[in-house]
């Protein structure tokens, strides 16, 4: 793909800091829009543009007018799936209508005579609900049981919807649980497991697990989340919805007992009860991704985590 102008939400988090550091790596020029609210400003690589802003804002049209972005990465969410229990409009706010907001940009550039070339938007697993079947393909039902799984859906019944109606080409990529550097544990209930567990693994304790610990999860790499994400930028057209697995069960047992192995603690982890809301298995079936995209997980779980806890002891406290 030729240097392109790259507009993407979102790009002081985690995963949103890998990928503009893989576009600008590949000559891309990158504008970043991310409001901090979970993200942080030494994610970012010092080459990207960076415009503080929530994706809900009328200013982001603005940007759109000035920057011209040829293609669009939108990441800029609330993640957590607790949060969006508890305060659902929270949730709608940046998930539903920061998304429209951003879709709407798009739709106004066109008429302005500067197109958005494509839209790259990440999903996630939980806009399919409980499983009736293991590895999930994208036929599967979903049926979310949150205001997150909820808003992710209809976010992207209305990147269909911009399709269909304006021609403003888009894909979605629906990504398992994604770990890697840069992921720090949140202060809610169920962030995430692999940071929550070295939270207290990499002090030398041993990791909280909810339940028997036979819940089983599907890790994704961060690094192959972003190779994705580039392979979709220059190839996902014709609204394709992909999912983002291993297509592999890792039980949050074996999780623990890697990490523990990797931490050198010896100790047992310590049970709570189980959180009613989690599911009890999960993984993705990504053979779409590969046909579509040629996309196939380069590293794998032993491997991701060894890299994830040397990172997380060289960054210290700023990995807290
Ligand atoms: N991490 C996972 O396992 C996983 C799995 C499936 C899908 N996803 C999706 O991937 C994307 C990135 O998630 P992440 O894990 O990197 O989380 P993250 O919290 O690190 O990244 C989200 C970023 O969006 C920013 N943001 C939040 N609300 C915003 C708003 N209103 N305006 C502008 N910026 C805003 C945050 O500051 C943060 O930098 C999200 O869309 C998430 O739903 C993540």
């Amino acid at each position: 793909m030729p240097p392109r102008a790259i507009l993407l939400t979102g790009g002081c988090g985690f995963i949103g800091s890998h990928l503009v550091d893989a576009l600008l790596e590949a000559g891309h020029r990158v504008v970043v829009v991310d409001d901090l609210s979970t993200g942080c400003r030494e994610n970012l690589n010092p080459q990207a543009g960076f415009f503080p802003m929530d994706v809900a804002s009328p200013a982001l049209s603005r940007l759109f007018a000035r920057e011209r972005p040829e293609l669009v990465v939108h990441l800029a969410a609330q993640v957590s799936v607790t949060r969006s229990l508890r305060r659902p409009a929270l949730d709608a706010h940046t998930n539903l209508l920061g998304t429209l907001n951003l879709l709407e940009c798009c739709r106004r550039a066109a008429l302005r005579g500067h197109p958005v070339r494509r839209v790259v938007f990440l999903s996630s697993a939980a806009v399919y609900g409980e499983p009736a079947y293991l590895p999930i393909d994208e036929s599967h039902l979903r049926r979310p049981h949150s205001p997150y799984g909820l808003h992710k859906r209809v976010a992207e019944e209305y990147l269909s919807l911009y399709r269909q109606r304006y021609g403003l080409d888009s894909c979605t990529l629906i990504c398992a649980n994604v770990y890697g550097p840069r992921q720090r544990p949140s202060a809610g209930v169920d962030g995430a497991v692999v940071p929550s567990l070295l939270a207290r693994l990499g002090r030398g304790r041993p990791g909280v697990i909810y339940g028997d610990g036979e819940q089983t999860r599907d890790f994704v790499y961060v690094e192959d989340v972003a190779r994705a994400c580039v392979l979709a930028l220059e190839r996902g057209s014709g609204g394709a919805t992909l999912n983002l697995g291993t297509g592999r069960e890792t039980s949050i047992n074996r999780l623990h007992s890697l990490l523990a192995g990797l931490a050198g603690v010896r100790a047992a982890p310590l049970r709570r009860p189980a959180r009613p809301a989690d599911i009890r298995r999960s993984c993705l079936n990504g053979r779409r991704a590969a046909e579509l995209l040629g996309w196939e997980p380069r590293v794998g779980l032993e491997e991701g985590l060894a890299r994830t806890w040397e990172w997380w002891q060289a960054a210290g406290d700023r990995g807290r």
